[in-house]
């Protein structure tokens, strides 16, 4: 089970920031608006997709963090989260718990 924590890239979870690390940075609402929009158009609602507006910063981190590690198993997010930094999961994660849903 181990091994399935490398993935194709390289990066094994052992390469990701701890997510302890993650929780202490004070996000950018400002920033996490301007990137937010590269989230919309799969989360937008209406679809199956699950809707991010109003979800707790811990839990977005957390997702986000799991799927870099790959602890959270989903193509399409592990590229979402491998392509942001730090800065940049805090400011999303700040700005869309800000979000009503
Ligand atoms: C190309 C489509 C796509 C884009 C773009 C995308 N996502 Fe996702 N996202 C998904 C899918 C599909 C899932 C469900 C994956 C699963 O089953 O684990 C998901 C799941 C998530 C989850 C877990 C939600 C939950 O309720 O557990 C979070 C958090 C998340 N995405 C954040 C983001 C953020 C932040 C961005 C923008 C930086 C983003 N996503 C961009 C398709 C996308």
């Amino acid at each position: 089970m181990m091994l399935a924590l490398v993935c194709a890239t390289g990066v094994s979870a052992e390469d990701v920031a701890p997510i302890d690390a993650l929780l202490e940075i004070e996000g950018d609402v400002a920033y996490g608006e301007y990137l937010a929009t590269e989230c919309t158009a799969c989360h937008g609602g209406g679809g199956r997709i699950p809707p991010l507006a109003g979800l707790p910063r811990e839990y977005m981190l957390s997702a986000l963090h799991d799927y870099k590690s790959g602890v959270r198993e989903n193509a399409t997010m592990k590229n979402v989260a491998m392509a942001l930094g730090d800065d940049e999961m805090a400011a999303l994660a700040a700005f869309f718990e800000t979000e009503t849903p």
